[in-house]
């Protein structure tokens, strides 16, 4: 492990937001195994039944708009704001599509599976902000037409910023997973690049995941105790 790394690429998963009351998706009880993710999680699901897919989003937006970030978003948040101050980084990469990140006052987050509170209008491809609920009739805010979307990443679609992660992960010294079960590509990918290239790898989860041991290193508990412990560890 790099005693003190400059440039830090995190990789955060549902578990951190698990703590502010936010689902994670395969634990016992999770989203997934409560509902079919082909019938919600897909563009032909939502081609076939778009009010129930919208339903779907509405309800999770709605718990997203009522959470509240925790200790492990707010840790990152300040790490970063630190590292920054001695010309460091900590490149934020999330699965999340809540804003949980952002509003502990993380900067420059990216969302590689979208965000919850953007709509997308399939017409024109424009983006806009969206905290209510979204129905097939809302019109696009730019073009009008009634053909919103969430603005998230579905199973069979390209995950978002793929480049710009890439060439982070390769420019850092430390690669950190939180909160992931490492079970979705192309982020379950990411730490066995990371360690081809020689970078340490650490994951910080619940408990071990099914890829665990392409870690070096691992510590397990809440995310809101390993995150701030961790980060006061490597940069201070
Ligand atoms: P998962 O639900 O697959 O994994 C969450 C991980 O967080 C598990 O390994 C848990 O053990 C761990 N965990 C739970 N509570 C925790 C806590 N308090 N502190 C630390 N860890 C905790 O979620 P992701 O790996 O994020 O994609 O899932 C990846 C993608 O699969 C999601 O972005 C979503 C989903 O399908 C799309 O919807 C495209």
């Amino acid at each position: 492990m790099a005693s003190q790394p400059r440039q830090i690429f995190m990789l955060t998963g549902a578990g951190i937001s698990a703590e502010s009351g936010l689902g994670t998706f395969r634990d016992r009880g999770g989203i997934w195994a409560r509902f079919d993710p082909m019938k919600l999680a897909t563009p032909e699901a939502f081609a076939e039944d778009p009010d129930t897919v919208l339903d779907f989003y509405n309800h999770r937006r709605r718990g997203v708009v009522a959470a509240a970030p925790n200790g492990a978003h707010r840790a990152i948040a300040e790490a970063q704001s630190r590292l920054a101050a001695r010309g460091g980084r900590l490149f934020l990469c999330t699965q999340n599509v809540d804003d949980l990140h952002e509003r502990a006052g993380a900067q420059d987050v990216v969302h590689m599976h979208g965000e919850l509170l953007k709509a997308r209008c399939t017409a024109c491809r424009a983006v806009s902000t969206w905290h209510g609920d979204l129905v097939a009739e809302d019109p696009c805010p730019a073009c009008a037409a009634p053909a919103m979307r969430p603005d998230v990443v579905w199973f069979g679609e390209m995950p978002k910023h793929l480049e710009r992660i890439e060439a982070m992960l390769s420019a850092s010294d430390l690669f950190v997973a939180v909160g992931t079960s490492g079970a979705v590509y192309p982020a379950a990918g990411y730490v066995r690049q990371a360690r081809a290239r020689g970078i340490p790898t650490c994951a910080l989860n619940l408990e071990p995941t099914d890829n665990a041991g392409a870690f070096d290193a691992a510590r397990y508990g809440p995310a809101s105790e390993t995150v701030p412990a961790f980060l006061a560890e490597i940069c201070g």
